[in-house]
């Protein structure tokens, strides 16, 4: 049977335009409030407020709350975060200078409630049981599928408290292999990709978290894809082999995989 007969067609191709209405999804109402041209000029893979929003929408943030966002690329999630929920965000992460972010964090008003900070995943400048909730947008995939890195980072959160992560993901664990049809696009990194299932096992066998969902963020290859052709139309990075294949799939197997989990008591 060909795709079509499967899966919703691909969406019609975006070529510039109506860039308010492109970037605009009825599941994503917050998101709706931030500039396109800001998430353009911060972008640095798929949209990391669609993301956050998703995350969030399957957890519990209270003002004042103490959140890790690690990985936090150029902080757009921080804001989203400390903005939508008015909780306190250490928003961490490698590449991104602390200094940049500390501008950025300024410049959206929210110098009082977002700390930049810069670190290595393996090397967090955090008190044990600190956080309320850690939360991570397309970054855990790059240092959390090690058997050994839930232990360490885990510490960081209270007993009782959340943890989210959102990564680009597989529906399911390929049974043989890269399916032929997106075989052509396969890169060696996006064996980081992984299953909800796969996710919660990785988790929950640990004994440390409580996974509470495990999920694919509904249309996630529909965001992803507007999101990278958004990006080409405008002249801001993007990828054009990551574009087809995920046309191609058509949300086959390629999405964001979603995971949400509450670390155990005692
Ligand atoms: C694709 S970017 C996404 C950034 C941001 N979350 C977003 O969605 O725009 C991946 C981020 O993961 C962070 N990262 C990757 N490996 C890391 C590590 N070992 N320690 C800390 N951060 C890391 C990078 O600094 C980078 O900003």
């Amino acid at each position: 049977m060909s795709v079509d007969q499967h899966h919703p067609a691909a969406p019609e191709r975006y070529m510039g335009g109506d860039l308010a209405g492109a970037t605009r999804f009825p599941e994503f109402p917050r998101s709706a409030q931030y500039q396109p041209e800001w998430m353009l000029e911060n972008l640095m893979g798929p949209n990391a407020v669609w993301l956050t929003e998703a995350l969030c929408e399957r957890l519990d943030l209270r003002p004042g709350m103490h959140v890790l966002d690690m990985g936090c690329g150029k902080a757009m999630s921080a804001i989203f975060l400390a903005r939508e929920f008015g909780v306190q965000v250490w928003a961490t992460d490698l590449w991104i200078a602390a200094s940049d972010n500390w501008a950025r964090i300024r410049e959206a008003g929210l110098a009082d409630r977002i700390f930049p900070i810069h670190a290595e995943a393996h090397a967090l400048p955090f008190a044990d049981g600190f956080f309320d909730a850690a939360v991570s947008a397309d970054a855990y995939h790059y240092f959390g599928t090690d058997n050994l890195y839930l232990s360490y980072y885990a510490r960081f959160v209270r007993p009782g408290g959340q943890l989210g992560i959102v990564v680009p993901g597989l529906r399911d664990e390929f049974a043989d292999g890269v399916p032929p049809h997106l075989a052509p696009y396969w890169e060696p990194d996006f064996w980081s990709f992984h299953s909800p299932a796969w996710w919660r096992a990785h988790w929950e066998r640990t004994g440390l978290v409580e996974v509470a969902v495990a999920d694919m963020v509904p249309r996630g290859w529909e965001h992803w894809l507007r999101w990278l052709e958004v990006a080409t139309a405008h002249g801001y990075p993007s990828n054009e082999r990551e574009t087809e294949m995920v046309r191609i799939d058509a949300g086959r197997t390629l999405g964001f995989t979603r995971l949400i989990a509450r670390k155990v008591e005692g």
